[in-house]
């Protein structure tokens, strides 16, 4: 029996962009360690009392044109390395995406944690760094190298020791590459956060450290318009966790903000997602999303726990559209399952869904997916989708690797994309498999609920003619 496995999707995200966290396929910009504003003038060597401003330059000496040195962050210049390249892009001077304190140096480190002021940063960094269920960065070893994890857990273990005269070269903090001036169009629609009459939605500053909003439109474009790519605006970044663009069947309802029914999700065609880290979608050459019918529902998850008390948010989608169709409609197409129920107290226990050989026979060609977003809950730990077939020339039943994330956090669940386009032939066989831990003492089952659970892959495939259900095996 023949066996090849293709490599895990890219860990692009739909719509999204790369803000690079952690990933280290991403291209990155090299950037001074400090903007204009954010480092402090370096101040004299203070030689009266002896003591450590924790600022002091560098001889200057030590400083050449092509590696500028820093002031010192009191950080030992690996461990400053490691935090640029893998915490900064949310953890930076100004926390991005609901990150919620700075890690650019060694103060940072030492104050009390947010979430348990008893700890000092640097002690809850190791249980996040070590965590499987939400490590950080989110993706936990998918997304950071072992090594790199490991230069952080020996400077705290050996007693995090402050480096005061440390002169680190100019440091890398991915950038984001997600966003409409990344996108090779110019969008022509948006789907936008607000208050239903233009202006932006106010984010509480009490209240908001998870909280869901929708916004709903009604649809914007003519019958036969395709979407030919989309990105992310993210507008205020300090407290935007997630987004999800769905097509309503129906027409729009009040324009929200309302809040989300996650049931909803399933009644609804799944379009367009982003989260940290992920990328803009361009859309094959030769296929074009569907758009018609119907309205469109902008999901907003927002991270408020900082408390910020300004926050007027007017973050979306933003597609680029063509009234000449392509080759191929794209659509929406889900799998997984709605029979859930995982046992008080397992661990690791796994739910299968199928969309079998009796389904994708009757499909009337090879489907392409251009994009799988996973969809789990609190308990959801990894999901993959394996597809399977018969191939003569391999001797045997190949198995291929559509999904694979090993470690699955809902609060950045983003979609993969893989280009070329994975392909389903007629007759594969498909598995979704979810795997759950349940630390409570009842069952998890199926249910809208945050404490109960989901398992779907939501993709977009082209072509989606002749496919006539929106779902393969989910709903029996
Ligand atoms: C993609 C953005 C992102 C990246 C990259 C990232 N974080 Fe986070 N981090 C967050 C967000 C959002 C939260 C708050 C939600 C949570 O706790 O999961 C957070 C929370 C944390 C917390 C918990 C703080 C507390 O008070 O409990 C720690 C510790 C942490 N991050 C450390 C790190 C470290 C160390 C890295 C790099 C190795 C890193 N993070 C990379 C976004 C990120």
């Amino acid at each position: 029996m023949g066996t090849s496995t293709r490599s895990r999707l890219g860990a692009l995200a739909l719509i999204l962009g790369l803000l690079g966290c952690g990933g280290a396929a991403h291209p990155v910009d090299v950037l001074d360690a400090c903007g204009p504003t954010a480092c402090p003038d370096p101040l004299p060597p203070d030689d009266d009392d002896g003591e450590t401003t924790g600022m002091d330059p560098m001889p200057a000496s030590d400083a050449t044109d092509d590696e500028p040195a820093v002031p010192s962050t009191g950080l030992p210049c690996d461990v400053l390395d490691v935090l640029q390249r893998e915490c900064q892009s949310c953890h930076g001077e100004m926390p991005k995406f609901g990150a919620p304190m700075p890690l650019t140096s060694y103060s940072d480190l030492m104050v009390p944690a947010l979430s348990d002021p008893s700890r000092g940063v640097h002690d809850v960094m190791v249980d996040r760094l070590l965590d499987e269920a939400s490590p950080m960065p989110p993706g936990g070893e998918s997304e950071m190298d072992p090594a790199d994890r490991q230069v952080l857990l020996d400077w705290i273990d050996a007693g995090a020791p402050e480096d005061p005269e440390s002169s680190c070269a100019a440091g890398e903090v991915p950038q984001d590459q997600a966003g409409p001036e990344h996108l090779p169009c110019e969008p022509d629609i948006e789907f936008l956060a607000g208050d239903g009459s233009g202006n932006g939605y106010e984010v509480p500053s009490v209240g908001a450290d998870d909280l869901y909003v929708c916004f709903a439109f009604d649809n914007p474009v003519e019958a036969g318009t395709q979407g030919t790519a989309w990105a992310p605006v993210v507008d205020d970044e300090r407290v935007v966790h997630h987004m999800v663009l769905y097509k309503a069947l129906g027409p729009a309802l009040a324009p929200g903000p309302y809040p989300c029914s996650f049931i909803d999700q399933l009644a609804h065609r799944f379009v367009a997602v982003w989260a940290p880290g992920a990328d803009n979608l361009v859309m094959p050459e030769e296929a074009g999303l569907d758009l018609d019918g119907g309205s469109y529902i902008l999901q907003m998850h927002y991270n408020n726990s900082a408390g910020h008390e300004d926050v007027v948010d007017r973050s979306g989608i933003a597609m680029c559209t063509t009234d000449e169709p392509r080759q191929y409609r794209a659509g929406s197409l889900t799998l997984g399952t709605f029979l859930i129920g995982v046992p008080p107290g397992a661990e690791d226990f796994p739910v299968y869904g199928r969309c079998g050989v009796e389904r994708t026979v009757l499909w009337p060609e090879t489907v392409n997916v251009a994009l799988a977003y996973p969809h789990m809950h609190l308990n959801g730990r990894a999901i993959s989708t394996k597809v399977k077939r018969f191939d003569p020339s391999e001797g045997g039943i190949v198995e291929e690797t559509l999904l694979d994330v090993p470690n699955f956090d809902w609060n950045f669940a983003k979609g993969y994309q893989e280009d070329p386009p994975f392909q389903i032939h007629r007759g594969d066989e498909i598995i979704t498999k979810c795997v759950y831990d349940n630390p409570h003492p009842y069952p998890l089952l199926f249910g809208e609920q945050t404490n109960a659970e989901m398992c779907l892959n939501f993709m977009l495939v082209y072509p989606i003619d002749g496919i006539l259900e929106w779902n393969c095996g989910v709903v029996i």
